[in-house]
């Protein structure tokens, strides 16, 4: 199933299993053959291909080396491997120094922003089984535009979500969330930025709420947290959103988005060791003791992590904000670019993603299809229909060719050339 929702059903008309094993070069040309078939670098953004499109860096050469050199360690068997853990310790410090979390925080690595998030609910969750007796159907109180991954975690674990309205600028209405909170409320969340707009929420407020009605509050930061303090030292302001904001409990940050390491790596910070303590679980009622895991998943590679700990050391602190700056400046000609198309309206956006409209009364997907035919990808918003383009520090050449693409899709929508049937091939 895709991100659309599609699902290619494919047939073999033969079993594809080979009784005996290929030669290797064979092997390794079939793979060539399927990554051919995907979209072309330059102007995929970081959505399709991770690190890729910071070649001009040499950063993402060095992840992938990183990687390859890591990816047969098994984190699970920390003990046996003194240097690997070593290296663990170093990313999580460097975190702690890159998003400027104070002492005392603790923090987790995990498989992406989707797994940070579901070891955050499952922390709140369990420190409410203890300090919230009343509590009988457990719930969360969320803003609209909370991502998808707490829906499914809420699904998977029978919590209730309730995603509460937006304010009219589209960010979090703290006092219809306030009014949402019920004795069976545990938790309080919100975006840093958000993944529909690229929004902040109003942190402190609902950090407020937290306080008073004795919630657990997290910070969704998996897409803004790796960016948002180059951003401000590249000299752009933005909202609050860390520890800084008495309230917060936890964290999410995903290094595999702004951190710039290979997928799947993200992380979980705990403000101290008392909520953290929630979050580990080391069951021991089976043949073979203890069972103790970073996160929630089971053993996984070492090889993203050294992805990590390559990325940090090689960009720094002055190539991070080179890489943040840059992103500025693509999203200004983004914006500038789209903005003289007649019709066409970009959002205000925090950080990113970059939203636009397409003219009133043409169909979205339609302008989607006919940019995909001219291989510029982007991402489409339901509610209401916006167009997404992930802000990446690319070069001046693949912002223009995305605005060639819409400035020559715009009237041949509008003409009838180009339909909805154009996106048809891709979903
Ligand atoms: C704000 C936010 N939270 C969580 C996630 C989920 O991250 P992942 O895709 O790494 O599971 C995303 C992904 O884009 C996101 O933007």
């Amino acid at each position: 199933m895709g991100y659309f929702g599609s699902d290619h059903e494919e047939t073999f008309e033969t079993n594809i299993f080979p009784i005996q094993g290929r030669p290797e070069e064979e092997v390794l040309a079939r793979l060539d053959a399927f990554s051919e078939r995907d979209v072309g670098e330059i102007s995929g953004h970081s959505i399709v291909y991770g690190t890729q499109l910071m070649n001009h860096m040499d950063a993402a050469r060095i992840a992938k080396v990183a990687n390859m050199k890591f990816v047969k360690k098994n984190m699970l068997y920390k003990e046996l491997m003194a240097g690997t853990e070593r290296m663990t310790l170093e990313v999580k410090r460097m975190i702690q120094e890159m998003l400027g979390f104070p002492d005392g925080v603790r923090i987790r690595l995990t498989s992406g922003g989707s797994e940070s998030l579901y070891c955050a609910i499952n922390a709140a969750y369990q420190w409410a089984r203890q300090e919230k007796p009343k509590m009988r159907k457990p719930e969360i109180v969320a803003p609209y535009t909370i991502h998808a991954a707490f829906s499914k975690w809420c699904h998977y674990t029978g919590i209730r979500l309730k995603r509460v309205a937006l304010g009219k600028d589209f960010r979090a209405d703290v006092s219809a969330m306030q009014a949402a909170v019920t004795r069976d409320t545990f938790m309080i969340v919100g975006s840093a930025p958000c993944w529909p707009y690229g929004l902040y929420d109003d942190l402190p407020a609902i950090a407020a709420v937290a306080e008073k009605r004795n919630l657990w509050m997290h910070v969704d930061a998996c897409l803004g947290g790796f960016l948002a303090p180059f951003t401000e030292k590249a000299g752009q302001k933005l909202p609050p959103w860390g520890f800084g904001i008495s309230g917060v409990r936890s964290i999410s940050a995903d290094l595999h988005k702004y951190g710039f390491s290979c997928k799947p790596l993200s992380s979980i910070a705990y403000r101290n060791k008392d909520w953290e303590q929630y979050h580990e679980y080391a069951p021991a009622d089976w043949p073979d003791g203890p069972y103790t895991t970073e996160a929630i998943c089971g053993s996984t590679t070492a090889g993203p992590i050294a992805s990590a700990w390559a990325v940090m050391q090689f960009l720094g602190e002055a190539g991070y904000v080179d890489l943040a700056r840059r992103c500025i400046e693509v999203k200004q000609r983004y914006t500038d670019g789209i903005n003289a198309i007649d019709g066409c309206r970009c959002w205000h956006s925090d950080l990113t993603p970059m939203v636009y409209e397409v003219p009133r009364g043409m169909d979205m997907f339609a302008v989607m299809g006919g940019l995909f035919e001219r291989q510029a990808y982007c991402l489409p918003g339901f509610q209401p229909p916006v167009i997404k383009v992930i802000i990446d520090p690319v070069t001046d050449e693949v912002v223009d060719r995305y605005i060639e693409a819409l400035q020559e899709v715009i009237p041949e929508v509008r003409a009838g050339k180009i339909t909805i049937e154009s996106i048809r091939p891709y979903i």
